[in-house]
């Protein structure tokens, strides 16, 4: 089974790491901070590995699990260490408000980080839709989580589909990157549930295929 690289060491890496070393992948953890990467390491367990920040990362594919404000810089900072890899963005570019997103109107965080990468790397939008919590608990569900995928090279998005549904999830080929705004809308759209009609985020939003 082949390395997944994740950058960033928090919610979304460790719900993403767990699962993913859970279903026989080897997790390369890498962070700012190497003892945070460690510790993740550590709870993951024996298919997790750490890295070194801004290094050539072990995975092909590589998951950008870090805030969007600082997305972007992180994206620049690796440069051509990223030249041929497999980006995943999970990011939600939502503003303060929570009821808005910081990017330009019709515009998404994914083409941003498809501006500053290498130009051989393949830039996929996935798994922005789901809590890292209802992540994390997936493995225990029944009906399997919907993980809403966009991107514009069909090989890109085959593999990250077979990547999530190694992981017990359902991938949903959401179309190409132009989708990416639609899918951080749908963000948008859980922080609205969650504040006016749910009022929690033990939820996930998915498709119901009626026939
Ligand atoms: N949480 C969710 O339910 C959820 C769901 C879908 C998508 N997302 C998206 O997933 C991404 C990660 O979310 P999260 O919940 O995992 O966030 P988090 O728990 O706050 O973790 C963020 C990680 O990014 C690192 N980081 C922050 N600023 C950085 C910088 N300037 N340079 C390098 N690393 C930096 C943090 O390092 P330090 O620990 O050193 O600060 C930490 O490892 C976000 O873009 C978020 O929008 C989150």
């Amino acid at each position: 089974m082949s390395t997944i690289s994740i950058i960033g060491s928090g919610g979304m890496a460790a719900a993403i790491g767990g699962l993913a070393a859970g279903a026989g992948y080897t997790v390369e953890i890498v962070s700012r901070d190497a003892s945070k990467a460690q510790a993740l390491a550590d709870e993951i367990g024996s298919n997790a590995t750490t890295g070194i920040f801004g290094a050539l990362p072990a995975g092909d594919i590589v998951i950008l699990a870090v805030p969007y404000s600082a997305v972007l810089d992180v994206v620049k900072q690796y440069g051509e260490q990223l030249a041929g890899k497999l980006i995943v963005d999970i990011t939600n570019p939502v503003g303060p408000d929570l009821k808005s997103l910081v990017t330009p109107e019709g515009n998404s965080g994914t083409r941003e980080i498809v501006k500053v990468a290498p130009a051989t790397a393949q830039v996929v939008k996935a798994f922005n839709s789901q809590f890292s919590h209802v992540l994390a608990a997936s493995a225990v569900k029944q009906h399997p989580l919907d993980v809403f995928i966009a991107g514009d090279d069909a090989q890109a998005k085959a593999r990250i589909a077979a990547f999530v549904e190694r992981l017990g999830m359902r991938p949903m080929d959401a179309g190409a990157l132009d989708m990416a705004c639609a899918l951080e809308h749908v963000c948008l759209l859980s922080l609205g549930l969650v504040t006016h009609s749910v009022m929690h985020t033990r939820f996930s939003i998915g498709v119901s295929l009626l026939g």
